[in-house]
């Protein structure tokens, strides 16, 4: 009980925090490759262990996000193109410590689906944030901007098959968490205890 109660705590403790609210403190690399040693554990059907990282630590950070911005300058037309929005991308990094993309890199066996190997990518996900949870990393999985677009998976040089999972930022914060808020799993949840005649 006291693993299932430790366990508990660490999921429901686990808050997305926004890279801006990172205070620049710097993750040692080998916490974040045990990191990466938890998400290698994730279930994965067929063992097609599809997940892939692409770590940036230290100016790479930066240089990654200088490269996200101008991904959006050069495939957004220019009536939708807003300074604002470029300026976010390039500073999004400024106070992170470490950032991770992450892709689902396709198998070759036609047994098992892309949406297979996807979902297996996301549970490799969800182990990153529940260590970095237990380590006191801060963590934002973020789609946003170019992340989901052609353009960041050609910078990236993903197989056309390949499909990206999210950029994860990460570092320390000094805010207090914030409350976790979701809607009753019994409102998603039908039990199915006898067969209706
Ligand atoms: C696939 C995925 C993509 C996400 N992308 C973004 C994003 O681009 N920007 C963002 O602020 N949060 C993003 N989030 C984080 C969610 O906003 C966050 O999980 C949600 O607000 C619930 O908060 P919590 O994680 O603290 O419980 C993403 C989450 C998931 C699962």
């Amino acid at each position: 009980m006291d693993t299932f109660n430790t366990l508990a705590q660490t999921i429901t403790n686990r808050r997305s925090t926004k890279p801006t609210l990172l205070n620049g403190k710097k993750i040692d690399d080998r916490q974040i490759i045990q990191l990466l040693e938890l998400a290698n554990w994730a279930p994965t059907h067929g063992s097609t262990e599809p997940w892939r990282f692409i770590v940036y630590g230290g100016k790479a950070v930066q240089q990654f996000c200088h490269q996200h911005a101008e991904l959006y300058k050069q495939h957004t037309p220019p009536e939708k193109f807003t300074p604002a929005k470029y300026d976010k991308q390039q500073h999004n990094g400024d106070k992170a410590s470490h950032l991770i993309a992450v892709y689902m890199q396709r198998g070759s066996n036609p047994n098992i689906t892309v949406l297979e190997e996807i979902c297996a990518t996301a549970a490799a996900v969800q182990n990153i944030l529940l260590g970095a949870e237990a380590l006191d990393i801060a963590v934002l999985w973020s789609t946003g901007g170019m992340t989901m677009q052609p353009a960041m998976k050609e910078y990236l040089g993903l197989g056309e098959e390949d499909t990206m999972i999210g950029l994860l930022f990460m570092g320390y914060t000094d805010e207090p968490a914030r409350p976790g808020k979701r809607i009753p799993a019994a409102s998603k949840t039908k039990w199915v205890t006898a067969i209706q005649q």
